[in-house]
């Protein structure tokens, strides 16, 4: 355990700012999953992500900023985007967009790639420290590359410890699973990942089809998107009903079975589930009395979608 857990009191939120804008970590609450943030204007900040990650430099990084007007100064927009952002941002959306010309200096952030990464969090505190740093913060999960992302600020400071400057607690995450990120490069809208805010909701709004990259796990198009990326200590199995369950598996049960060491939503609600996925593998991985983890199927719509994106990667082994 460090000590380097902060209450968010105006004093801590200025530190916290100040220490962006200087080049060191931070990381943060936003409504999915905590961040580890760096000035994406300070190159050796942003590597300093990388390497307290263990993150291998081909993998970029999300761009997290407070104000929706920024963004067309930021990465190259046209109207669908700019609607796109009116209507979800602050929320659970990241978009992939071109990158403008003169912005040489977000090669580090970018991977060096043409595309850049970018949403706008629905959490007070994120939004108050971006502005309060008065840069656009780079930031992936606050965990270790290949485990599971933190929802709080114990989860960062177990992961990480003192690898970040300050870690700033704003309680759990609401949803727990990290943003659905959708490539608007092209004509049509692609999701390279699935998570917080469902396919559905998407499509309603533009009342158009939204594809699901192919998932190709040797050519992934949003480059963590690793197929062993999310893994717990143990072995876990996926669509496993109850009768299924092997006495020496840990068991999290999703709906209405009556035997599991802990449940995702006892009301098969898929919000609930997705808040308490991660710190429920946290939670079921630490019981090494047990020689693997089984989970009860979940449905493949809605947040079910990112749900079972996600411990579909934590069951596979090579
Ligand atoms: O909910 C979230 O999105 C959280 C919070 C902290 O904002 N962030 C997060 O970041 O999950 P990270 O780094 O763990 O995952 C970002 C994903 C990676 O799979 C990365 O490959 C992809 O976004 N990505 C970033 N920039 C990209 C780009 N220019 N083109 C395609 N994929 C990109
Ligand atoms: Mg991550």
């Amino acid at each position: 355990m460090t000590n380097n857990i902060y209450a968010p009191t105006p004093e801590n939120l200025d530190r916290a700012a100040q220490t962006i804008r200087n080049g060191g970590l931070v990381a943060f609450p936003t409504d999915t999953v905590y961040g580890l943030g760096a000035n994406v204007y300070l190159p050796d900040a942003v590597a300093g992500i990388f390497a307290a990650k263990e993150r291998p430099l081909f993998d970029p990084l999300i761009s997290h900023i407070a104000d929706i007007d920024f963004l067309p100064e930021y990465a190259q927009t046209d109207s669908r985007v700019m609607d796109l952002a009116r209507h979800f941002w602050p929320g659970p959306l990241t978009f992939v967009l071109k990158r403008k010309d003169s912005d040489h200096c977000l090669d580090m952030v970018c991977s060096g790639l043409p595309n850049l990464a970018v949403r706008m969090p629905n959490h007070p505190l994120a939004l108050q420290l971006i502005k309060a740093s008065g840069v656009p913060i780079a930031a992936p999960s606050a965990n270790r590359f290949k485990t599971v992302s933190p929802t709080t600020a114990r989860h960062v400071s177990d992961s990480l410890g003192n690898k970040v400057d300050m870690i700033l607690d704003g309680g759990p995450c609401k949803i727990g699973v990290e943003t659905t990120i959708v490539d608007l490069t092209g004509r049509k809208m692609v999701i390279l990942r699935a998570g917080g805010l469902p396919k559905e909701e998407l499509e309603a709004f533009t009342g158009e089809k939204v594809y699901l990259s192919d998932g190709n796990p040797d050519k992934p198009s949003a480059p963590g998107q690793l197929l062993k990326h999310y893994a717990p200590g143990l072995p876990l199995r996926i669509n496993v009903t109850e009768d299924e369950v092997r006495p020496d598996e840990f068991f999290i049960g999703f709906g209405s079975v009556s035997s599991a060491h802990l449940n995702l939503s006892p009301q098969a609600d898929l919000r609930e589930a997705a808040a308490n996925l991660f710190a429920f593998m946290r939670e079921a991985e630490k019981h090494r009395e047990f020689s693997g983890i089984a989970i009860s199927p979940i449905p493949e719509s809605g947040l079910g979608l990112a749900i079972n994106d996600r411990i579909r990667r934590a069951s596979y082994h090579d």
